[in-house]
């Protein structure tokens, strides 16, 4: 555990708690950032209104055999997002497995061991996804049945309805009272107070070389970085090739490789690539230009934890330029809860009432805020009308603004055939929505795309009319090389080729099923017995999205008959045509193929599409078996439990 600025403190929960003189712990699972954001919200507003002991803690950090020893005048409360298909987060991989697990140990071995544990608990997840919220659903029934108590709800949250935020509010007051009750706690005036100081230093300057300007950590600033390359440490790799697959008006996707052949990084098909992204220079200059920091913005400040159970989350000694640039999420959704602690240091009186009404009214807040895409920049000049923010503790930035995260995305390449450079396939969206004057653009896929312009030569690249400044520090992220690490997948071919695969993947969903022929072309090529390959793939239209055209056939040279592509274009004829009509046509030989045990696998789109492959998929193996569809669902559940069929799906 690299994450390990702790070290030398205790694993021992109980222990931790006593010696910070904390009454209250809240734990995180967190994979994007989300969870460990609402936790720092829960241990800020524990205090402020409270006047709880809290403190934030990574789950990964402690032994979880001593929550046993944890007195019940204290609270533990876990904070915890369910991944994937109702995976654990990386973090929290060990603490699921010990608290489900049947037999878990704890030091001091009562039938009831958890009899003095006061918990609370909110989940994060995705109805979209089969397993829902599975993380604080099993969690919180494995605490109750070794006898431990919950105070409120266990709360869910809920990112497909796109309600997270919400649910998140709504959850919150009601444990809060409850907490209060049972634990005598007394209600006051919330009042900021910061858990970090950041100072102007007297000393360094922008060109002292210890000073942090977007380096992860220290072995980067001295220039000595090596691996273990993770998500906690970068490896800084540069852009082999970088192309447009096809470009459209307000659209276009990237075709990227990276070299990894400087580092010890290996992946393997199937696999993801994270990449570290940079805020655009625009946001940036716009978010400094709103606090009244333009002037400022390469002043070198110090940054301590006034709380030694709080981690600086970033490198320092650095600058408000580096900080907004590399390690806040500025551009992302705004919480309205946040909106509330910034009223108070509103530039006047009128500002003040209107961003107390923000934070306060949730439908308002919707109206003027989430539908018109804000960012917290965006807020700030349009509800103080122009005037500067200055008021404001940048403290209070730091710790209301999330980190900002890494994106994912699935390999496209095979590691069998090119094991040192690592392609993705990145789709770029100009967002129109209504009633906001500019489109909205994501982060990481703008980085991508103006990287890939700089790399092909453009020293000033443009994403969608605007000039995209790529600055970075001591000019190593030049534009020609990216910050990324790997993550490991289970989204894998049968170890044997010769096995049957369906794969269906409509739009970016074919990126791994790139990587997937490339790799059985180059087996049929080198003489293996390569399974029959169907490939489902949907596109608009076969002139203008239609991904890796031309290499689908070099593939099909190479597997004759056991390649076939089955094609969906939506916007040619009269009707939509997805990818799920097509393997509905095809139902005969899918479900041939499926009782000779092929593998299927769906990528893309969590929200719809792979939902109503799922269905498509039941109903196949209900007509060509003569079972009931509830049965067909039923096969379709226990093939996704062995593995036979698996998801490579976000939203
Ligand atoms: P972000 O800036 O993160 O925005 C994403 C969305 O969040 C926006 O579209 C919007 O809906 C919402 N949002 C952001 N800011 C605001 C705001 N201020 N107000 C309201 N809403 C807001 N993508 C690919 O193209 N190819 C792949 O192969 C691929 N594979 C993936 C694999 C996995 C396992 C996962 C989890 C994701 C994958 N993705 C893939 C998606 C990818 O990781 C990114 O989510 C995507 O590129 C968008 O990132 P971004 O930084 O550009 O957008
Ligand atoms: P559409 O945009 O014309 O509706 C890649 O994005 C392809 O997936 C497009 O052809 C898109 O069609 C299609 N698509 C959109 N919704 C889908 C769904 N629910 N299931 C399958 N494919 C879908």
């Amino acid at each position: 555990n690299t994450n390990g600025a702790k070290a030398g403190k205790s694993r021992n929960i109980a222990e931790m708690l006593e010696e910070s003189n904390k009454n209250c712990i809240i734990f995180y699972g967190s994979q994007t950032g989300t969870a460990e954001d609402y936790a720092s919200r829960l241990a800020k507003e524990g205090k402020s209104r409270f006047g709880l002991e809290t403190m934030v803690a990574d789950l990964e950090d402690f032994d979880f055999d001593s929550l046993d020893s944890v007195p019940s005048d204290k609270v533990v409360m876990f904070v915890l997002a369910t991944y994937g298909e109702g995976e654990p987060t990386d973090n929290a991989v060990e603490f699921f497995e010990f608290v489900t697990g049947e037999d878990a140990q704890f030091t001091q071995g009562a039938d009831v061991p958890l009899g003095n544990l006061t918990y609370v608990g909110f989940g994060l997840g995705n109805n979209t996804y089969e397993h829902y919220n599975l993380m604080i659903r099993a969690v919180d029934k494995a605490l109750q049945r070794h006898g431990a108590t919950r105070v409120g709800e266990a709360g869910e949250g809920d990112d497909g309805a796109g309600t997270m935020e919400e649910d998140f509010l709504a959850w919150k007051d009601p444990m809060w009272a409850a907490l209060a009750e049972k634990m005598g706690l007394e209600e006051r005036e919330a009042v900021y107070e910061p858990i970090f100081s950041l100072t102007p230093s007297e000393t360094l300057s922008i060109n002292d070389t210890e000073v942090y300007l977007g380096e992860p950590n220290k072995m980067h600033l001295e220039g000595t970085a090596k691996g273990p390359f993770n998500a906690h440490n970068p490896y800084i790799a540069p852009i082999a090739e970088s192309h447009e697959l096809f470009t459209v008006k307000d659209r276009n996707c990237l075709h990227i490789e990276v070299d990894i052949s400087g580092s010890n990084l290996s992946y393997q098909t199937g696999d993801h690539l994270a990449v570290w992204p940079t805020n655009a220079g625009a946001e940036v200059d716009r978010f400094l230009s709103v606090l009244g920091l333009t002037e400022k913005r390469n002043t070198v400040l110090t940054v301590k934890a006034l709380d030694p159970t709080a981690k600086v989350p970033f490198p320092a000694p650095t600058t408000y330029d580096a900080i907004v640039r590399y390690h806040m999420e500025i551009c992302g959704p705004v919480s309205r809860q946040f909106l509330a602690t910034l009223a108070a240091f509103a530039p006047d009186e009128e500002t003040k009432a209107e961003m107390t009404k923000l934070g306060g009214d949730k439908e308002y807040f919707h109206e003027k805020v989430n539908t018109h895409h804000l960012n917290i920049a965006g807020v700030l000049e349009s509800v103080g009308k122009g005037k500067k923010w200055s008021n404001v503790p940048f403290s209070a930035f730091v710790e209301g603004i999330n980190k900002l995260q890494p994106r994912y995305y699935s390999i496209s390449s095979s590691s069998l055939v090119q094991p040192q450079k690592i392609s993705i396939t990145a789709v770029v969206e100009s967002q129109v929505i209504p009633g906001r004057a500019d489109a909205f653009h994501g982060v990481a896929t703008n980085y991508l795309f103006a990287l890939k312009q700089k790399q092909n030569g453009d020293p000033n690249p443009t994403v969608f009319g605007q000039t995209y400044e790529i600055t970075g520090p001591r000019n190593k992220y030049d534009g020609i090389h990216v910050p990324i690490h790997v993550r490991h997948s289970n989204f894998k071919l049968p170890s044997d080729p010769s096995k049957p695969v369906i794969c269906i993947g409509p739009g970016t969903g074919v990126a791994p099923f790139r990587a997937f022929l490339q790799e059985r072309a180059k087996q049929a090529t080198d003489g293996e017995n390569v399974g029959e390959t169907l490939l489902f793939f949907g596109c608009r239209k076969s002139t203008e999205d239609f991904l890796y055209k031309d290499e689908w056939e070099e593939y099909k040279k190479a597997m004759g008959d056991k390649f076939e592509l089955i094609t969906a274009f939506s916007r040619e004829g009269p009707k939509k045509v997805y990818v799920q009509h097509r393997l509905k046509e095809r139902a005969e030989q899918v479900n041939k193929l499926l009782e000779a045990k092929a593998y299927i696998y769906v990528c893309g789109d969590a929200a719809n599409m792979a939902r109503e492959v799922n269905a498509v998929l039941a109903q196949i193996l209900a007509s060509q078996r003569g079972i009931s569809e509830a049965k067909g669902e039923e096969i379709v559940k226990n093939m996704r439990a062995s593995n036979q069929y698996q998801e490579d799906v976000w939203s």
